[in-house]
């Protein structure tokens, strides 16, 4: 556990504009990225607002939180007033003026969906204090064009965490066209701050996370397609052989295969180049509903509480 003893303040050392402190965070969108965006934020001492329209949801996300610090507590990596104290530190919102009066960074991890995204940030835009630096945890919506629908454009920028965000160290900083170097140097510093390791890139479709992750994926189910090889076999040689903690079909169902889908095809259009056309099978499996754990059968078949990895019966059917 590292909670920060002292108050967290930013200096921008690395320019000469003024220093931007960030001590209050606003996350909007309490699902699986943003409760465990909140969750880093408290644990280092930030003053946490988390937003969703939904307050099932930030129910949901409040005790997800609380688990996962209560095992931070068994392994010794927190005590347990000091997870009282980060819970304690964040607040829940269903109305957005309210969630972002002190913000001095908002992070939206709301659904992946462009026109919702847009409307958010106007709202977002309309409500937060000037200073406020906007910050968008997309896996593929443009940070340029998300920015394009606020008054600050130099203000906003792609903070791009991984999923679980408590335990993965990346975070993917992209900066928009517009971006001020304050804003991205703000960024890294407090990347830094959560203890996490910033890497910055430009606003091009897929960013570099899922502009190689994903065809990768992609290429994993075209070879299944055409009869190459089977599902274990092209996961255990990619895990055997290139040292990938998990085979990309495992992967594709842990990530969503309809997100797969849609990523896919933000590049297709993006870079209008045929190489990243989704996978026909890819397509297939999204329309049927076969979408990964999220809903139990994808190229594995998931039982909840079950780490067992068993392949999808429609994948070993001999007729
Ligand atoms: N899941 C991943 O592995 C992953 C990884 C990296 C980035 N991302 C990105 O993070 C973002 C969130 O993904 P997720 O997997 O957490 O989604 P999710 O579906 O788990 O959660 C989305 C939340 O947004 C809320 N929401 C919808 N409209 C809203 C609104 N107008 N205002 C406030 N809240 C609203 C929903 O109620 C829901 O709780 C997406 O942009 C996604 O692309 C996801």
């Amino acid at each position: 556990m590292s909670t920060n003893t002292t108050e967290p303040t930013l200096s921008n050392s690395t320019t000469n504009q003024t220093s931007i402190q960030i001590k209050n965070v606003t996350v909007i969108g309490a699902g699986t990225m943003g409760n465990g965006i909140c969750h880093v934020f408290a644990n280092h001492g930030y003053q946490v607002s988390m937003m969703d329209v939904s307050q099932d949801a930030m129910n949901r996300a409040m005790s997800t939180i609380a688990k996962n610090m209560d095992r931070q507590v068994s392994k010794q990596l927190m005590t347990e007033a000091e997870k009282e104290a980060a819970l304690g530190r964040i607040a829940t919102y269903t109305d957005m003026s309210e969630a972002l009066k002190d913000a001095d960074l908002v992070i939206e991890a709301a659904t992946e969906n462009i026109d919702l995204k847009m409307k958010i940030f106007e709202s977002i835009d309309a409500h937060a204090p000037e200073k406020c630096i906007l910050a968008t945890n997309t896996s593929s919506i443009s940070i340029t064009r998300i920015s394009s629908h606020t008054k600050r454009m130099g203000k906003v920028i792609g903070m791009h965490f991984m999923n679980p965000v408590p335990v993965m160290k990346l975070v993917e900083v992209i900066n928009g066209y517009a971006t001020d170097k304050a804003t991205t140097n703000a960024i890294i510093e407090l990347t830094k701050a959560i203890g996490k390791v910033p890497c910055v890139v430009n606003d091009y479709p897929g960013f570099i996370s899922n502009r190689i992750l994903l065809p990768m994926i992609n290429e994993a189910i075209l070879s299944l397609q055409e009869g190459v090889a089977g599902i274990e076999e092209i996961d255990t040689i990619m895990k055997l052989g290139m040292a990938h903690p998990m085979g990309p079909l495992q992967l594709a169902d842990f990530i969503g295969l309809d997100t797969c889908y849609s990523i896919l095809n933000v590049l297709h259009i993006g870079y209008g180049n045929p190489k990243y056309a989704p996978a026909t099978l890819l397509a297939n499996m999204v329309q049927a509903g076969y979408l990964g754990v999220k809903s139990g059968e994808g190229f594995y078949k998931h039982t909840p509480g079950s780490k067992e990895l068993v392949v999808s019966e429609r994948f070993t059917k001999t007729h």
